[in-house]
C-alpha cells in the first residue's frame, strides 16, 4: 500500500517501523492529571478520512517515522488538495489532540477571524434587511485564514517531522494532480452560477469553461507553490511574504476588506476541551467559538435523568428531539466568541439548568419551538466541511474537523495562491433571528465584529470509557452535533466504529421547527408517534454527513477504523 502511493506520489520517505515495542505507560486524563489511567498503547495506528488519497498521505506519514500530530498535518493538507469542496488552506478548523506522553487534551481552535474591518452592519441594506448571498460568494465572505497556522503550530510543537515531510504528499498531489471525484464534481455543478467572479478559481477547476468529468486530472500548480512556501517557511509562508501579498491583492481588486495586518496578526488558540460525564462516558469536545461542546452537553445532561433502557423507542425520539430543540435554543441566544463575549457556560452546564429544561419537556407533546423564541427561519440544505481521526500505535489522537464552509466555501481563489476562501462570515449572525445558509439563527453574542471568530457547529470529540476510547466527528454544518450526539449514545450502548457512521441521523435545531431524518432512522411507527405528539417531520431527501471514527478497546486491544458509507472516504488500521 505504501509502495503504491509513494510511487503515485513520488515522494521519498525515511521509512521507519512503528515502535511495537514502546510499551510506555500513558495518561488518559482530560488535562487532569489526577484522572490516571495506566493502559497499554495500542500498537495499532489508524486513520479514517474522507478520501483515501488523504488516509494514504497520513499512512506514509507515520511510515516515514511521524507521530498522529505529523499524520494530522498529512492528511490535513492533503485534503486541503483533494477535497477542495469541503476544506483547504484558505478555511479553519478545530483540532482535539489527546498527547499520550503527558496526557494533555488539547482543543487547538484555527477558526476563521473576521477582519479588522468587519463591521455589524455589513451585510445589511440601508433597510436593516439582509444583503441577498452577501456572506455566500466572493471575498466579502471569507474570514481570516485558520488553517495554515494550525498545521505549523501543530507541527511545531506536537510533531516529530519538519513540515517539508508532512506536506510532501499534499505538495505532490496538487502538482501531480488527482483523479476528480464524483463528490467533488457534484459541488462544481452545484456553484455553477459562483464562481464566474473568480477566472483563477475557474482556470483550475473549469478550465475553458468546461465542467471536469470523472476520471479527469486536476493539478493545481499554484496551490503547490503556496503549500512549498508554507513547508519551508511555516507561519511567515502564508500569513507574510508572497502568499500574503497574493491574497491581499486578489481580495482587494475584487472588493474584499482584508488587509495585511489581518493575516500577520492571526493566531491560532489552545483552548481546554469541555469535557462532561455521560452514564460512565467521558465526552470530550469542542468548546466555544464551536457551539458543539455545549450543545452536546446540554443534550447529554438532559438525557442523563431519565431511564432511556425502560422507554420505547418513540419516547427515546421523543426525549432526543427536545433535548436538541433547547439545546439549540441555547445555542442562538448564548453562544459566540470566548475571547470577546461573556458566556454563562456555568449555569448552561450545571446539573440544576438541566433539571429546569427536563420539567420543561412534555412526554405527550413536542414543545413548539415558537413557545421558546420566536420563528424567524425556515431553513437550508447545503453543507460541507470535512474530518478525519486518528490514532498511532503510541496512544496519541487526532480529531480533527476542518471546513471552508458550505461547498467551495466562497467560489473565490486570490490569483496565484491556489487557495479557495471561506464563506464563514455566513456562519455569523448578520441580523438578530435571520436564518444563515444551515437554517440557524443567532442574536448578539454571535454578531459580526472585528477581529472574532464566528460560532462554529464543528465538534471533534474524544469519548472514553473504562473499555476505551473512540475519536470522532462529521461535516454536515448545524448537523455535525447531533450526528455527534447519537453516534456518542450508540458508542456507549457498545456500537463499533462501523456501526457509528452507519447509523441513521435525525436531527432538530430549535429553528427551523422541524425534525429532517435520515430515511430508516425512525421507524414508521415512531414516526407516526411523533406525529401524534405534534412533532413536525420532515424526511431528508438525500443522505447527510460524512463521519470519520477510529475506536480503541482497551481489554480487547482491537483498533477498529470506520468511515462513513454516504462518502467517498477510507479508513485503515496499520
Ligand atoms: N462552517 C460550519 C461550522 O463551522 O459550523
Amino acid at each position: 500500500m505504501i509502495n503504491r502511493w509513494r510511487s503515485i506520489y513520488g515522494v521519498t520517505f525515511r521509512a521507519r517501523p512503528f515502535s511495537l515495542v514502546c510499551l510506555i505507560f500513558f495518561l488518559s486524563a482530560c488535562g487532569s492529571p489526577s484522572a490516571v489511567d495506566v493502559i497499554k498503547p495500542p500498537a495499532e495506528a489508524a486513520i479514517a478520512s474522507a478520501d483515501p488519497l488523504a488516509t494514504a498521505a497520513g499512512e506514509m506519514t507515520l511510515a516515514a517515522g511521524g507521530n498522529a500530530f505529523d499524520a494530522a498535518v498529512a492528511v490535513s493538507a492533503a485534503l486541503a488538495v483533494v477535497e477542495p469542496a469541503s476544506s483547504g488552506l484558505g478555511g479553519g478548523g478545530f483540532f482535539l489532540l489527546h498527547d499520550a506522553a503527558t496526557g494533555r487534551q488539547i482543543f487547538l481552535d484555527a477558526r476563521e477571524t473576521a477582519p479588522a474591518a468587519a463591521t455589524t452592519g455589513m451585510y445589511l441594506d440601508s433597510d436593516g434587511e439582509p444583503l441577498p448571498r452577501a456572506t455566500y460568494t466572493g471575498p466579502l465572505a471569507a474570514g481570516i485564514p485558520g488553517l495554515p497556522a494550525a498545521l505549523v503550530h501543530i507541527s511545531e510543537n506536537y510533531g516529530r517531522l519538519p513540515l517539508s515531510v508532512s506536506l510532501a504528499p499534499a505538495i505532490e498531489l496538487a502538482e501531480a494532480g488527482f483523479i476528480a471525484t464524483p463528490r467533488m464534481l457534484l459541488g462544481l455543478k452545484f456553484r455553477r452560477t459562483a464562481y464566474d467572479i473568480s477566472p483563477a478559481f475557474k482556470e483550475v477547476f473549469i478550465p475553458d469553461n468546461t465542467l471536469p468529468v470523472a476520471g479527469d486530472i486536476i493539478r493545481q500548480p499554484d496551490l503547490g507553490r503556496t503549500l512549498r512556501r508554507l513547508a519551508a517557511q511555516g507561519f511567515d509562508g502564508f500569513y507574510l511574504g508572497e502568499t500574503a501579498a497574493l491574497l491581499i491583492a486578489g481580495v482587494q481588486e475584487a472588493g474584499g476588506i482584508w488587509t495585511a495586518p489581518d493575516l500577520a496578526n492571526y493566531r491560532v488558540v489552545e483552548r481546554p476541551p469541555l469535557v462532561f460525564n455521560y452514564r460512565g462516558m467521558r465526552v470530550i469536545t469542542a468548546p466555544p467559538p464551536s457551539s458543539g461542546g455545549v450543545v452536546l452537553a446540554t443534550v447529554f445532561n438532559i438525557l442523563a435523568g431519565y431511564d432511556l433502557d425502560s422507554l420505547s423507542s418513540a419516547d427515546q425520539a421523543h426525549i432526543n428531539i427536545e433535548a436538541m430543540r433547547r439545546a439549540y435554543r441555547d445555542r442562538a441566544e448564548y453562544l459566540g466568541d470566548p475571547d470577546q463575549i461573556v458566556m454563562p457556560l456555568t449555569r448552561l452546564l450545571s446539573d440544576g439548568y438541566a433539571a429546569e429544561l427536563r420539567a420543561s419537556i412534555d412526554m405527550d407533546l413536542a414543545t413548539p419551538s415558537a413557545s421558546l423564541r420566536p420563528v424567524f427561519s425556515d431553513g437550508s440544505q447545503g453543507s460541507d466541511t470535512t474530518h478525519f481521526s486518528i490514532l498511532d500505535a503510541e496512544g496519541n489522537r487526532v480529531a480533527a474537523t476542518q471546513s471552508i464552509n458550505t461547498w467551495y466555501g466562497a467560489a473565490f481563489m486570490p490569483a496565484g495562491t491556489g487557495v479557495i476562501l471561506n464563506n464563514e462570515m455566513d456562519d455569523f449572525s448578520i441580523k438578530p433571528g435571520a436564518p444563515n445558509s444551515f437554517g440557524l439563527v443567532g442574536a448578539g453574542a454571535n454578531s459580526v465584529a472585528p477581529n472574532r471568530r464566528m460560532l462554529s457547529s464543528m465538534s471533534p470529540t474524544f469519548l472514553e470509557s473504562s473499555d476505551g476510547i473512540a475519536i470522532l466527528g462529521s461535516p454536515g454544518g448545524s448537523r455535525i452535533i447531533t450526528q455527534v450526539a447519537l453516534a456518542a449514545q450508540a458508542w456507549i450502548e457498545g456500537a463499533s466504529a462501523s456501526e457509528m457512521v452507519n447509523l441513521k441521523r435525525y436531527h432538530q435545531q430549535y429553528l427551523p421547527d422541524t425534525v429532517v431524518y435520515e430515511s430508516g432512522a425512525l421507524s414508521s411507527e415512531v414516526v407516526a408517534e411523533l406525529i401524534t405528539r405534534g412533532h413536525d417531520l420532515t424526511e431528508s431527501r438525500r443522505p447527510y454527513g460524512n463521519m470519520n471514527v477510529v475506536t480503541w478497546n482497551y481489554l480487547s486491544g482491537d483498533v477498529e477504523a470506520a468511515t462513513d458509507p454516504r462518502g467517498e472516504g477510507e479508513a485503515r488500521v496499520y
